[in-house]
């Protein structure tokens, strides 16, 4: 029997706090789906992370649930891939004390990410915060990835993740798998609806961007005041119109229709006939996620045990890279 070949590791992670957004569907959750059965995948809901802002935490417990059951609303097949919570693995927390001792001060410092949330959180600019590129590097290295799928704004992230994981094989030899980058063919990048030169984030003002959750009515009041421009023409030119140009690959993204045929559909009729038309495109491409998420979340008992399985497979993997983490540093032994 041929030996079976083994699959690159993709890992990814997503906090579990805001809304997922229409943003996270297109440019991540749905394009899970085709990788599935290419390569190994885990998603990691990234709690411990989350803790680097002060939290509520009813509020922090339901966000938890909720991201869980959209990652299963939106298709991902919970055997196929491993989900699971960050913080049900604690070798997440012990490696990336581990780290912690191989990353610099300065390197630190030097993270914009850091810089951007320690203006906005100025009042409570702690040491998790501070090491959270660590915390992150842990996720990835744990499970001896071998991609990660990221936007732009992880990247530097990526790169001190790479840097510390070759600094520790310098020292005890090959430990870590080194990650790479991983920047899907398919799937658009979903902007502001209010900054559309900026990305759609879930933790920006709520009318910037559109929950996966959000209501009909909701989704098309957001979408009609959608910052577009004063030309009233439908025609894809990112850097001159940007607000239009971001409606119209939502629409085509959801539709599978081409930018031109967009254009031809709907130039000259006005912004507002558009508007109505990508806003039906989103409600009807969110319907039947919001469906299967309603029936998801009530059956706790399904939602325990994809919590279970998850952690258990995931917490097997880890474990082995720390058994070779510990003897590689000459922490107590696990076995005598
Ligand atoms: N920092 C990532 C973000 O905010 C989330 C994250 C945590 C992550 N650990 C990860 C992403 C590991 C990829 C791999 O988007």
């Amino acid at each position: 029997m041929a030996e079976q070949v083994q699959r690159q590791r993709i890992f990814s992670g997503i906090q579990p706090t805001g809304n997922l957004t229409l943003g996270n569907y297109i440019g991540a959750l749905r394009n899970f789906n085709l990788l599935q059965d290419e390569y190994d995948c885990l998603y990691s809901i990234v709690d411990l992370h989350a803790l680097t802002v002060r939290q509520d935490p009813t509020e922090l417990r339901k966000a938890c649930l909720r991201t869980m059951a959209l990652f299963l609303a939106s298709g991902l097949d919970p055997e196929k891939n491993i989900i699971y919570f960050q913080s049900q693995v604690s070798a997440h927390a012990e490696l990336g004390w581990v780290l912690d001792n191989f990353t610099y001060m300065g390197e630190m410092s030097r993270m914009t990410q850091f810089k951007d949330k320690a203006a906005k959180h100025a009042d409570n600019i702690n040491c998790g915060l501070f090491t959270y590129p660590v915390l992150m590097a842990s996720d990835i290295l744990l499970y001896q990835t071998n991609l990660v799928p990221i936007g732009a704004d992880q990247k530097q992230h990526l790169e001190i993740c790479r840097d510390i994981a070759e600094r520790f094989n310098a020292i005890y030899g090959d430990v870590f798998t080194i990650p790479e980058g991983y920047f899907p063919k398919v799937g658009a990048r979903v902007m502001s609806l209010q900054e559309p030169t900026r990305k759609m984030s879930k933790s920006d003002p709520e009318d910037t961007y559109i929950a996966i959750l959000d209501k009909p009515e909701i989704i098309r009041k957001k979408l009609r005041r959608a910052i577009t421009d004063s030309e009233n023409s439908v025609v894809y030119d990112p850097e001159n119109k940007p607000g239009v140009a971001n409606l119209m690959s939502i629409m085509s993204a959801l539709t599978g229709r081409s930018m031109d045929d967009i254009s031809n559909e709907y130039s000259g009729q006005g912004y507002g006939k558009f508007k109505d038309a990508v806003a039906d495109s989103v409600i009807a491409a969110l319907e039947p996620i919001q469906r299967e998420y309603e029936r998801i979340s009530a059956d706790k008992a399904y939602l325990q045990q994809v919590m279970d399985s998850g952690r258990e497979r995931a917490g097997a993997i880890a474990h082995r890279t720390m058994l070779k983490v510990r003897k590689k540093l000459g922490i107590a032994p696990w076995k005598l």
